[in-house]
């Protein structure tokens, strides 16, 4: 399965994890103008809920920005077969109430947000903070916000990865996937660090007496995934984003495990218990808002 399929089979599970709280929080802070810059947007899944739940101002220019090339070509072709229309570069969708003009780069963040004279009302990444060092990546990220713009980091791991019905082999399963998620720039906790770095830019920064990316924090939440089967069957393509979860689990234990057996009857079972309809699957995560001040 390519990463895109598996960006599309998410959306329904994100979709019911948001913390609409939080979701509320963020659209109530937009100013009726709006430049909205999104990192790691994939393919373009969050704008295109934020325009059809009605949850961006009357005018918005819409920056989506991915690493992969790849990405940002599906997210062109999802828009424009979803009402979006070609316009320069970019796309826009005008239904006479609200426009909305989206432009694509494809990037690497925190070079993007260093580099860029642009700045933004908000700042979006959803299920994305966890694959970064967090020190290091947000004071640039948070220099590409305008003084008073908002940050809205949803679906932020924050280190629950639990199945049922459970397995012996569950917790040595959960030990070495957030472990693996440490290895590069990321960690398994990042919803907790998140919290904690924009809450010590707050009083670092006052205590500090300076000026800067100071930041404020809103409101923060739980958006955990919540898979389950009903009547036997997974809503959605989520059999299918439950296949992927399982695919990328299994690769760390291939990596940790090197004669490749000792987690082999695991996989199986899990798999066998997807395709009956009877796995439940629950990841932890955090909605966080902020606003730089
Ligand atoms: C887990 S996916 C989430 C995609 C999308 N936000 C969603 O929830 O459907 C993480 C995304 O971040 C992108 N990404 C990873 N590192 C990045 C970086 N340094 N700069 C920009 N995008 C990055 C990946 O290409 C991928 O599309």
């Amino acid at each position: 399965m390519n990463f895109q399929t598996y960006l599309d089979a998410k959306r329904t599970v994100d979709d019911r994890a948001l913390n609409r709280r939080i979701l509320h929080q963020f659209s109530a802070e937009l100013p009726e103008s709006a430049r909205i810059l999104e990192i790691g947007a994939g393919i373009g899944t969050m704008v295109e809920r934020l325009h059809s739940w009605e949850r961006l101002p009357r005018r918005t220019r819409y920056t989506a920005l991915d690493i992969d090339p790849e990405n940002i070509a599906a997210a062109r072709k999802r828009l424009l077969a979803n009402g979006f229309e070609s316009h320069g570069d970019g796309l826009r969708i005008d239904d006479g109430e609200r426009r909305l003009t989206v432009s694509f780069e494809v990037a690497d963040a925190i070079g993007f947000a260093a580099r860029t004279d642009e700045r933004w009302d908000a700042l979006v990444g959803h299920a994305v903070l966890d694959l970064f060092d967090l020190e290091s990546a947000l004071p640039s990220l948070l220099s590409a916000l305008e003084p008073g713009g908002i940050c809205y980091f949803p679906i932020t791991f924050d280190g629950g990865t639990t199945f049922d019905p459970p397995h012996p082999l569950d917790s040595r399963v959960e030990r070495l996937y957030h472990e693996h998620m440490g290895d590069s720039h990321g960690s398994s906790d990042a919803g907790r660090r998140l919290l904690a770095a924009l809450r010590a830019r707050e009083t670092d920064v006052r205590d500090r007496g300076e000026s800067g990316t100071t930041t404020r924090v809103l409101a923060a939440g739980g958006s955990d995934w919540v898979v389950f089967p009903q009547n036997g069957s997974y809503p959605g393509n989520e059999a299918r984003f439950l296949r992927y979860i399982l695919e990328t689990i299994g690769s760390v234990l291939d990596e940790c495990d090197p004669d490749r057996g000792a987690f082999a009857e695991w996989r199986r079972t899990r798999r066998r218990q997807i395709e009956r309809g009877d796995l439940v699957y629950v990841a932890h995560q955090l909605d966080v808002l902020g606003k730089r001040e």
